[in-house]
């Protein structure tokens, strides 16, 4: 993170990232609500979808980027310019694009510029949320190592735990020390949530020597699946509901 390291502390946003292993637990919609969760406290919030392969951020609101994430790895235009605004949710979305190559296939230079584009974000944006999609290949765990705060999403579905525990394996060795929490997703109600958190947090104490605090529990609401068919930032349609609740008491524990 040269152009973080560069920045005194106190003028720096925070880098948030976003990761599970396991595809498909919701990580793109709670990466989109997050950021309108910061952005309604105060927040300036910058999305990146770093999920190239299957980049979804777009789908998921409904909306058509003029640039993208390649624009800014082909050193065409500065982050500020290839990030769009969306209005409705608060925040600028710096899109991901299918068509661009998975972020796995990323090498050398252009996972340079990507980190580089997220550091030089920090600086410019309160909070930088980004969505790293599913799997954790070599450029994924470079850009969750140089995020202030990994999010790692699971659910209570045991091969959920086994590839969050993976992940937060992969993070251990990648940033000794380094600031990982959970968030459980698609609960059935908090205590089954924070049982989940308990059985990962007990594997990573014990076989990791890590303390993973849980960030929060999501419970499982069919207004996301609304939100999401009308393709509208769920705090804009459902303001209120269970899911969002959730979301914004992770947003406000994020600090
Ligand atoms: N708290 C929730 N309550 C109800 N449904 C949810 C919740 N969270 C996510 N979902 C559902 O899960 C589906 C998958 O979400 P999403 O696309 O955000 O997952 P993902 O982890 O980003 O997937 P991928 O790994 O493919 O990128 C959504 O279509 C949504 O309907
Ligand atoms: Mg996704």
């Amino acid at each position: 993170m040269r152009h973080a390291a560069a920045t005194p502390l106190a003028a720096r946003g925070r880098v948030i990232a976003i990761a599970s292993g396991k595809g498909g637990v919701g990580k793109t919609w709670f990466a989109i609500t997050l950021a309108q969760a910061f952005a309604r406290g105060g927040a300036r919030v910058l999305l990146v979808d770093a999920d190239l392969g299957l980049a979804n951020v777009d789908v998921q609101l409904g909306f058509q980027p003029q640039h993208d994430l390649s624009a800014v790895v082909a050193g065409r235009l500065p982050t500020e310019e290839a990030a769009s605004r969306h209005t409705a949710a608060g925040i600028d979305i710096l899109a991901g694009r299918s068509g661009s190559g998975a972020l796995a296939a990323l090498e050398g230079g252009a996972l340079e510029a990507v980190l580089d584009a997220i550091a030089g974000a920090a600086t410019r944006w309160d909070r930088v949320v980004v969505d790293l999609g599913a799997g954790l290949e070599a450029p994924q765990r470079r850009i969750a190592a140089a995020a202030d705060t990994l999010l790692v999403l699971a659910t209570e579905e045991p091969t959920s735990l086994t590839d969050a525990y993976a992940v937060l394996k992969l993070h251990a060795r990648d940033r000794p020390g380094g600031d990982a929490r959970i968030v459980v997703n698609l609960a059935a109600d908090a205590a089954g949530g924070q049982r989940t958190h308990a059985a990962l947090a007990r594997a990573a104490a014990t076989f990791l020597k890590r303390e993973i605090p849980l960030a929060g529990v999501v419970r499982r609401d069919s207004r996301v699946r609304d939100a999401i068919r009308h393709q509208a930032p769920l705090l804009t349609r459902h303001p209120g509901c269970a899911a969002a609740q959730d979301v914004e008491a992770i947003a406000r524990g994020l600090g």
